[in-house]
């Protein structure tokens, strides 16, 4: 069941309902900007929609140049197709018989494509007779799916230019591990060793006849070292539109544009049960804490310093107080995301529209 939206047009943010979660517009909308302008047109933009799960934001990254957005679940897809989109990668392995036939159905809806790594469940998605766009992925250092560069490679893609209904849509070469590697150095060397493994990948399968339509692949902390690097024509940033607190704990500069917050989570002072602290209504329920907490925004003396279910501690000298609102940054967006059906779009302090978040929960 989809939740009441915590807000209404028009309404201003200090009215709007907690915990609410807000997206910043003009920071939304800047983020999409320094994508395009970074990438100038040097590889594909194929935004990952695993991050937002919103076909509205999706329309929106498609209208700033991206050619289409990936997923990493089979219903994902399907709540973006529902929602209009026509191109939709499914950037991860599809395994078992009831997942296959939504794969299937849902490509005669729309072009859409996905990442196998093993024979047998690429020959269970060939038997559908859908017409897919199928990505042979690599596994260069992140140590999840994936088959080994190189040779192993060669098996996979053999099978499909063989089959009639499939296409081969090429590599897959994410390193998710090097997304939040503090030090721009050491993000730049995780991605020169991926760049060999699918230079050595492409020749191997060359050497075979067989050429390798495209390469795809990068998140936002890594995406500019790919497109500077050659090997890649299509990258995926997901997290870039929101900027949540780990990706801003990165080092940042050129060519790696800075991307701004844009995604924050409303929350009420609930309680004030001491001098130095204040609980708000918004704890794990409301903002992942898997990779570090939230911080508050724009109130550098105030520290949220751990959170249960329904609550977050606050703390500081100078605690807001009974009834304050406040901004949180998330630590990490797209599990907060997925603890909502809303997104309540703000600009200038204004509710301008309220979004829903279609694929929130879809996990199968
Ligand atoms: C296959 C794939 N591509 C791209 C991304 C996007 O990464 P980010 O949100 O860090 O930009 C992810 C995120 O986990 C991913 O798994």
């Amino acid at each position: 069941m989809t939740q009441r939206p915590p807000a209404a047009v028009g309404q201003r943010i200090e009215e709007v309902d907690t915990p609410a979660l807000i997206l910043d517009l003009d920071a939304f909308e800047k983020n999409l900007d320094t994508l395009t302008r970074a990438v100038a047109g040097r590889a594909r933009v194929r935004a990952h929609a695993k991050t937002h799960k919103c076909p509205e934001i999706a329309k929106r990254q498609i209208a700033a140049g991206a050619v289409g957005v990936c997923c990493q679940k089979v219903s994902e897809a399907e709540a973006l197709v529902e929602g209009g989109v026509r191109d939709v990668l499914v950037s991860n392995e599809v395994v078992g018989p009831a997942k296959i036939e939504r794969l299937a159905a849902l490509s005669r809806r729309a072009q859409l494509g996905v990442c196998v790594d093993n024979l047998d469940n690429l020959r269970q998605i060939a038997a559908t007779g859908a017409r897919l766009d199928v990505y042979i992925e690599l596994e260069v250092g992140m140590g999840r799916c994936g088959i080994a560069p190189g040779e192993p490679a060669l098996a996979l893609a053999r099978e499909i230019v063989r089959s009639s209904s499939l296409r081969f849509g090429g590599l897959q070469a994410y390193h998710g591990r090097a997304q939040h590697v503090r030090s721009m150095a050491e993000r730049r060397a995780c991605i020169a060793g991926a760049a060999d493994a699918v230079r050595a990948t492409k020749r191997v399968l060359e050497k075979e006849g067989i050429a390798t339509p495209l390469v795809t692949g990068a998140g936002s902390g890594t995406f500019m070292f790919e497109v500077e690097s050659g090997a890649w024509d299509e990258i995926q940033p997901g997290s870039y539109i929101f900027m949540d607190v780990d990706y801003a704990r990165n080092e940042w500069a050129a060519p790696l544009p800075r991307f701004q917050h844009a995604l924050f989570v409303l929350a009420t002072v609930m309680s004030r049960p001491s001098a130095g602290a204040a609980i708000v209504d918004a704890g794990l329920k409301a903002s992942s804490v898997d990779s570090g907490m939230p911080t508050v925004w724009g109130k550098e003396a105030l520290r949220y310093a751990k959170a249960s279910d329904e609550h977050g501690f606050i703390e500081g000298r100078e605690p807001p107080p009974l009834g304050e609102k406040l901004l949180l940054v998330p630590g990490h967006c797209d599990p907060t995301v997925n603890l909502y059906d809303w997104y309540v779009c703000v600009r200038r302090g204004i509710v301008e529209a309220l979004w829903p978040i279609t694929a929130r929960g879809a996990l199968l």
